[in-house]
């Protein structure tokens, strides 16, 4: 017998952007899509521009760039635009009961769009749809980042569609 139910849609896709603001603009494209429930995962090492996007993506949400700081010591901040948008970090974080004494996990799925930087410092709390974006550095071209996208469940795969039709600026 198979699954009862389909596995869910996956879509990926790869940009490369020149510029730290390039970065931002894609965030910004980004946070202007985002919709309630929506997850989006950063994961890349340090300097690699997850908070760029984060920032971008909180502006095109449509919040104040004041309201934008980082969760680094707070784990989880939320800030509200045309929808309430968390900012997560979990890099400080030792272990999932740390993570559920936040709170944090009564965001997932919930009425807001969840940003996660670090998202892969711990495993087990992303839900099984999610829009995950990998930054990396690339040899030799400091202000240049690869990005992959990788959308699972039908409004993440929209949203990698939506961000890979902007191209590579
Ligand atoms: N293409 C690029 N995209 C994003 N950041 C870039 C890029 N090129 C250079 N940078 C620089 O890299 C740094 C990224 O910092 P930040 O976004 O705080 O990273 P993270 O949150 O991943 O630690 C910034 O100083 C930014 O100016
Ligand atoms: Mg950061």
């Amino acid at each position: 017998m198979g699954p009862l139910t389909a596995p869910p849609a996956r879509a990926v896709a790869h940009l490369t952007t020149r510029s730290a603001r390039a970065t931002w603009r894609l965030g910004e494209r980004l946070g202007a899509a985002l919709q309630p429930g929506d997850v989006v995962a950063l994961v890349g090492d340090l300097g690699a521009g997850k908070t760029q996007l984060v920032r971008g993506a909180c502006r095109g949400a449509g919040v104040a760039d004041a309201d934008v700081s980082s969760p680094t010591f707070a784990i989880v901040q939320a800030y509200r635009g045309r929808l309430p948008v968390q900012h997560a970090d979990l890099y400080r974080l030792a272990d999932l009961d740390e993570l559920y004494a936040t709170g944090f996990m009564d965001l997932v799925g919930g009425d807001g769009a969840l940003l996660v930087e670090w998202a892969d410092r711990l495993a087990g709390w992303a839900p099984a749809e999610a829009l995950v974006i990998r930054l990396e550095e690339v040899a030799g071209r400091p202000s240049a980042r690869r990005l992959t996208l990788e959308g699972t469940g039908d409004r993440h795969v929209a949203l990698v569609e939506h961000l890979a039709a902007s191209g590579t600026r």
